[in-house]
């Protein structure tokens, strides 16, 4: 059963994501269709304090399904992990009527809403937004298909120059706590190997692994690394293997902020109308305090204590099945 919800307000939260604005665009255009009120808040939970926050119109969100970054703008807000940040964006939220929020973001955007909603009550629902695919409660975020795809391309490149020069490429993609870029980018590029915070570096079989391959005269090695592993990333990598194989012309590339940007695949376009849709029908619904995600192509509500970062569970099989590709 519809309740009355009339005014909602919408923001999205800590790094940006590709698909952001196809997100924005299904929030704004679903809440219009039901005669919901739209505004906008620039710059996540900062703007809430700041009161950064406009009326939307479905004119506002025409021609942004394909746009990366967030009509909206995002920021990580310090001022919000405080009582008083959070009684200032209650107070705005209050001086402008909104009745209901749609937060879009990651880990972040949703430790900071527990945070907020132990001291106010207002109906909110969340949206997954974030590349590294590290929530739980659902099997994709927002952005990381895009991200994965910016990678994929950007190493395959890396493959070209590694291969006319006979060079060994260290490769570090995103990823502070989660290695699913890395995973899966380093699969789909054949990466000789891929490092991940969520398995234990053995740098000794990592070097051994090159070594077995230069006397076997394979002499591209392309290596896969989150930035986040636990041995280090990129740099560190390149000064233990320079310092083991002097006689390896080795290089590294941080591709860094490049995955965070660009045009959302179809993939990301798509989880994210359908979320934004979903989340505005579970807010008329009576709905609060839910992550909605997608499992196994079904919606899936979690509440946002519950939504935290999320280790990719990677089997043994696939871990076997990277070091036979690679042979
Ligand atoms: O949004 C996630 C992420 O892209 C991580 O992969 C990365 O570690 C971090 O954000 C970078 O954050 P910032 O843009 O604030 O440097």
């Amino acid at each position: 059963m519809a309740n009355s919800i009339r005014k909602i307000g919408v923001l999205t939260s800590g790094g940006d994501s590709p698909g952001m604005n196809a997100a924005i665009r299904a929030i704004v255009r679903t809440a219009l269709y039901y005669e919901i009120e739209v505004y906008g808040i620039r710059r996540g939970y900062q703007g809430m304090i700041e009161g950064d926050i406009f009326r939307m119109e479905t004119t506002d969100v025409a021609n942004i399904i394909g746009r990366g970054g967030t009509i909206l703008k995002t920021a990580r807000s310090k001022a919000f992990m405080t009582d008083e940040g959070r009684r200032t964006a209650f107070e705005q939220l209050q001086k402008h009527g909104i009745e209901a929020l749609v937060l879009i973001g990651g880990d972040g955007t949703f430790r900071g809403a527990v945070e907020f909603f132990k001291q106010y009550t207002i109906p909110a629902i969340g949206l997954p937004g974030t590349i590294d695919r590290d929530l739980s409660g659902t099997d994709y975020t927002i952005g990381f298909d895009t991200a994965v795809n910016t990678a994929v391309e950007a190493i395959d490149k890396i493959r070209d120059t590694a291969e006319a020069h006979d060079r060994l490429f260290i490769v570090e993609v995103m990823g502070r706590d989660a290695g699913y870029i890395a995973l899966n980018s380093g699969i789909a590029c054949g990466a000789e190997d891929i490092l991940i915070p969520e398995l234990v570096t053995h740098i000794d079989q990592v070097l051994k692994r090159i070594d077995y391959d230069e006397r076997r005269k394979k002499t591209v090695h392309v290596l896969v690394v989150a930035e986040g592993d636990d041995f280090g990333g990129a740099a560190e990598l390149m000064r233990l293997v320079k310092e083991r194989f002097p006689g390896i012309d080795t290089r590294a590339t941080i591709l860094g902020h490049i995955q965070r940007g660009g045009s959302p695949t179809y993939a990301d376009r798509v989880l994210a109308s359908r979320l934004g849709y979903a989340a505005v029908n579970a807010l008329r619904a009576g709905d609060t305090q839910v992550m909605v995600g997608i499992i196994n192509d079904k919606l899936v509500y979690t509440p946002f204590e519950q939504v935290g970062k999320e280790n990719a569970h990677i089997s043994d099989d696939l871990i076997e099945m990277i070091r036979v590709l690679a042979v």
